[in-house]
């Protein structure tokens, strides 16, 4: 049985599995996306990342091409089909196929639903263990990073110039000095004054659902957390530092730059995986 995508209300083989010339998301990336994780055939913040798909696609003006409880259901179906029990689940919705043409096509006009799976076992990771170094790059992106768009030029460059550079992630850097977030993960520091930080979830940065996950865990655990922006000096001088995404869970970082902030993961940081862990573990199975 071939691993299977879907697409536009089939499900197809994904070595077939195709979209239209005049698909918006290809000619414009006019579209939104999301990144669900699964572990153990436990959806990890299903309904999070379903809210902030909801709010991307609102924020937009793009209707949704399935009811929600639908999208649910064909998302369990191309997991179980697929046989992945450890993984993830990508899905994109665009604003459909029409002539092209900057302005919106005609009401009426569908989204473009298209779904992937593929098999990770997120624990093999070597860099929960071992830490990542990340480097600093400008944020060259638009004032709307609020939006999961698929619009990722500027994230696939700096992802690019961090792979260059030997670094896991790039954490951008605004024009005031202050990191706004990763390529596709939000950035943490420990300040020294064992202050938990991250920048606060306006239209520069993405709110993640893994960072939201985290403020709860860091919450009930008492842990002193404030949302802010912080500078780049400031997280070279840091105690602790990590990154987070869905699939990165909470990603240590050893260094930033040239700058070596330790030669292990700090113990705040390898908390608050272990406490992510168990949070997960705790999930209802559900495919
Ligand atoms: C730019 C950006 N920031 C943050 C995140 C983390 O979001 P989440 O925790 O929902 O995966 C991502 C995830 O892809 C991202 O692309």
């Amino acid at each position: 049985m071939p691993r299977l995508a879907y697409v536009n209300g089939r499900f197809v083989p994904h070595s077939a599995a195709a979209v239209h010339v005049e698909d918006r998301g290809y000619q414009f990336g006019d579209g939104v996306y999301e990144v669900v994780t699964v572990v153990q055939k436990r959806f990890v913040d299903l309904e999070g990342h379903l809210d902030r798909l909801n709010r991307s696609l609102g924020e937009l003006r793009i209707d949704w091409p399935v009811a929600r409880n639908v999208l649910e259901i064909l998302m369990r179906q191309l997991l179980v089909r697929n046989k992945v029990s450890d993984g993830i689940i990508y899905l994109q919705i665009t604003r459909g196929v029409a002539p092209r043409d900057h302005k919106f096509p005609k009401s009426g006009t569908p989204a473009s639903l298209v779904m992937t799976t593929r098999r990770v076992v997120h624990e093999r990771s070597p860099n929960f263990r071992k830490g990542v170094k990340v480097i600093t790059i400008p944020d060259i992106r638009w004032l709307r990073c609020d939006i999961k768009s698929t619009s990722l030029l500027p994230n696939c460059l700096g992802k690019q110039e961090a792979f260059e550079a030997e670094a896991y992630e790039a954490w951008q850097v605004g024009e005031d000095g202050n990191i706004t977030e990763g390529t596709s993960s939000n950035a943490w520091i420990l300040t020294p004054e064992k202050e938990l930080i991250t920048r606060a979830p306006t239209s520069e940065i993405l709110n993640g659902i893994t960072r939201l996950t985290i403020i709860e865990i860091a919450a009930q655990q008492g842990i002193k957390f404030v949302e802010r922006p912080f500078s780049v000096a400031e997280a070279k001088a840091a105690e602790e530092a990590f990154t987070s995404s869905a699939t990165s869970f909470v990603t240590p970082v050893v260094q930033i730059d040239d700058t070596v902030l330790s030669n292990e993961p700090g113990p705040l940081t390898i908390n608050l995986l272990n406490s992510y862990r168990q949070y997960i573990e705790r999930l209802e199975a559900t495919l």
